[in-house]
């Protein structure tokens, strides 16, 4: 089948490759020259474990080619997705990159005659599909829909195993508008043998903001029961969840098996959710409900506590410390999690913003975000490859992101290459035990 794909960032380009992959016809469509150049000369522009391997593949095999041309790829496709941005704007969600991409794709739809499905991928708020998308289609292509197909597609993937949640879902939701549209996307996924959830584009579109505000929740949850254990004293958040996790309900038994759901690890207290879905969904979600009349208390308050938490590890540093002012602090990590150079919303940049804002100095590093990270420009960091140089005279190290190379640090390193061995562990990553053995002072979120 041929696709079209608009937008190539980290959605629209593993959507794009898996699906060359999977034997379609793929044409990524994006704006960036730059990016379309990188995917024709069979390279990634992001860091995601697996994905150049498989663009060799396919751009090698004439399976997949990417253009910024979409009146063209429209043309030649059945299908095509829109796998553009749709980032926070003033008050809620901002459709401007969904609206322009319908308006192209309209337009291309006008002199068409075969049967034409768009799908929605990107992450919008309900009732975007079946009123903003489907009115610009209709306007810019001339046609009524029916005469062309509309679907909503959800993405779940996550980044850092985006191949391979891209190969082998949980789910493959479709909100069709109708029937026509559901057959064309079910022969999209012909490959794929997992549940398929086919309801209509509201439902779609809520089903995933659902989820995430979900695994968000849990988060936040986490992170406030983590503060009330520092503020009680000897108590550790990971024991507290630990027993609370081997409540049946939770994880089942299985004869003397202990079944742990992976969702358990979203009870895990930290630095805050952070990256480029959960933060703007929630607070698209908060927005639309709002707009709806409705009151999202919990969405809210999952909000508040999560904007709270890179605050509350640079104050307790801060009462660790004493002022902060001038003082020489290193950030293992800026991507917003393992396995990614993504650094949106990245918890980390919250915390170095909140370091500086006190007056310290801060050296940062990362094995693939540093590019990225330094782009951004921010006054009074220093950025280097090499974790021992940012951890040299340091009076103090943040872990934020739990690579492995940093989880791996000896404990006897800090102690001997920084100037006061203070190590803040924002993940619970670190094994304090054997830090404080070897002379390091600990801190950890969610015990004192
Ligand atoms: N990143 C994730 O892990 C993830 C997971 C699930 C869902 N989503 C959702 O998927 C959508 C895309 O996310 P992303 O992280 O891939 O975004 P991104 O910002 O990385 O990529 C969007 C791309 O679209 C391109 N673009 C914008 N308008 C265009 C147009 N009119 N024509 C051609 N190209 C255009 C941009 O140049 C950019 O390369 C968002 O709605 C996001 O919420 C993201």
């Amino acid at each position: 089948m041929k696709i079209a794909i608009i937008g190539t960032g980290y959605v629209g380009l593993v959507t794009g490759a898996c699906l060359a992959y999977k034997g379609h016809q793929v044409t990524c469509v994006d704006k960036r020259e730059g990016i379309v150049a990188t995917i024709n000369n069979m390279e990634s522009p992001i860091y995601e474990p697996g994905l150049e391997g498989i663009l060799q593949q396919v751009v090698s095999s004439g399976s997949l080619k990417a253009t910024g041309d979409t009146k063209a790829a429209v043309e030649e496709a059945a299908v095509t997705i829109i796998a553009v941005g749709t980032p926070l704007g003033e008050g809620g969600i901002d459709l401007g990159q969904v609206k322009q991409a319908a308006q192209e794709i309209g337009a291309a739809l006008k002199g068409k005659e075969e049967y034409h499905v768009v799908c929605v991928k990107s992450t919008v708020v309900p009732t975007t599909t079946d009123t903003v998308v489907k009115g610009i289609l209709e306007q810019f292509s001339g046609k009524q829909s029916g005469e062309f197909g509309l679907a909503m597609n959800p993405e779940f993937l996550r980044e850092g195993n985006a191949v391979a949640d891209f190969m082998l879902p949980d789910r493959i939701v479709i909100g069709a508008d109708d029937a026509s549209s559901l057959e064309v996307m079910k022969r999209v996924y012909a490959g794929f043998e997992v549940p398929m959830v086919a309801t209509n584009l509201r439902t779609a579109e809520m089903i995933k903001y659902t989820a995430n505000a979900l695994l968000a929740t849990l988060i936040s949850y986490a992170n406030e029961i983590a503060g009330f254990c520092e503020a009680t004293g000897d108590v550790d958040v990971q024991d507290v969840f630990a027993a609370v996790v081997l409540d049946r309900r939770l994880t089942p038994r299985i004869g003397e098996e202990i079944i742990c759901p992976e969702v358990l690890s979203y009870l895990q207290a930290g630095c805050g959710y952070g990256g480029s879905c959960f933060p703007k969904d929630l607070q698209a979600l908060e927005a639309y409900a709002r707009e709806k009349g409705c009151n999202p208390r919990l969405v809210s308050a999952t909000i508040a506590t999560n904007a709270e938490q890179a605050e509350r590890i640079v104050q307790r540093l801060e009462g660790a410390l004493g002022s902060l002012e001038g003082k020489k602090t290193t950030v293992l990590g800026l991507a917003f999690k393992p396995g990614t150079d993504d650094i949106r919303d990245s918890p980390a940049l919250k915390i170095i913003r909140g370091l500086l804002a006190k007056g310290a100095k801060v050296s940062a590093t990362d094995p693939f975000a540093l590019e990225r990270a330094k782009a951004l420009g921010l006054q009074g960091v220093t950025y280097t490859e090499d974790y021992e140089a940012a951890l040299r005279g340091a009076e103090a190290v943040l872990l934020v992101t739990p690579w492995r190379q940093y989880v791996e640090i000896p404990a006897e390193k800090y102690v001997l290459l920084m100037a006061h061995p203070l190590v803040v562990d924002c993940r619970r990553a670190l094994d304090r035990g054997r830090l404080e053995g070897a002379g390091a002072i600990y801190i950890g979120v969610g015990l004192t």
